[in-house]
């Protein structure tokens, strides 16, 4: 049953192969839009587009890197195609090695700041001329790492941080052509992300400085509980809300 007003919408979800990503686009799909199933790897793109048509919802997967920036035109071009978009969830990330600054390597700042930030920044660029006409929505995926400065390790940290800055200028500029911008930071969440953070690489000093904090934690969510609230920020139910960073962490957040 549709709750939120998505119908007939077209909705991009990056990373949307796996975690929160794939349950965002099952429950977007579910509420009758139309999702471009935006992820880098082309066999879960591919499965979480057979899951959404298996259940009677519309899909077409988009595969390709969002760090770069010519991917981004052509995922943005390529999900407009009909004539319209909608909705975009900037939500494909990776994650650093934990390091303080006095650690934390070029490569790994690089590589984490083309997706984290680079991806958000085109794809949002991109998408306005197409969100300006359908006052449509952007949700990005910050992290609890985007409000906090013990969650993660500096580069991750920074990159969240970044998130948070594109969503709140991005609100404010376009609040009065009618496209809203909305940030949601998630704590621990039950997904895949652990994959782009090879244990051997771990900053065991910097974990250690954080672990009181990540002990402070709450536990753990399912990436559900996650896509309820970027489904209902899509939606034009949410249409007053614009700007808000919004933490979906159990309360630890507020702790
Ligand atoms: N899982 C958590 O505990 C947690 C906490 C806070 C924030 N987040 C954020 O949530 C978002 C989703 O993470 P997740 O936990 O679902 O992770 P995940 O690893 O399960 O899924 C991420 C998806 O992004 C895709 N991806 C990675 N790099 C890409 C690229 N360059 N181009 C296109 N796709 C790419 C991966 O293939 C994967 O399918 C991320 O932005 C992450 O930083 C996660």
């Amino acid at each position: 049953m549709a709750l939120f007003g998505l119908t007939g919408k077209v909705v991009i979800v990056t990373g949307a192969g796996s975690g929160i990503g794939r349950a965002t686009a099952q429950m977007v799909a579910g509420q009758g839009a139309t999702v471009v199933v935006a992820d880098i790897a082309e066999g879960p793109a591919n499965e979480t587009v057979q899951l959404i048509t298996d259940a009677g919802g519309s899909a077409r997967a988009f595969v390709g890197d969002i760090g770069d920036e010519e991917t981004c035109n052509a995922l943005i071009a390529e999900a407009a195609k009909d004539g319209r978009l909608d909705g975009l969830v900037n939500n494909a990330g990776i994650m650093d090695y934990f390091a303080g600054v006095g650690d934390a390597d070029t490569e790994l700042y690089r590589k984490v700041f083309r997706v984290n930030v680079d991806g958000p920044f085109f794809l949002s660029r991109a998408a306005m001329p197409h969100l300006l006409e359908s006052k449509g929505s952007i949700v990005n995926i910050s992290s609890e790492a985007g409000i906090r400065g013990a969650a993660a390790g500096v580069i991750y940290t920074m990159s969240k941080h970044a998130v948070v800055g594109l969503t709140r200028n991005t609100a404010y500029v376009y609040a009065k052509q009618g496209v809203r911008c909305n940030a949601v930071c998630p704590g621990g969440v039950a997904t895949n992300i652990g994959q782009s953070m090879p244990q051997e690489k771990l900053n065991l000093a910097g974990l250690g400085a954080i672990t009181p904090v990540h002990q402070s934690a709450t536990g753990m969510a399912q990436p559900e509980q996650l896509a309820s609230l970027v489904t209902y920020l899509l939606s034009d139910e949410a249409s007053n809300v614009n700007g808000a960073i919004i933490p979906n962490d159990g309360g630890w957040f507020a702790g």
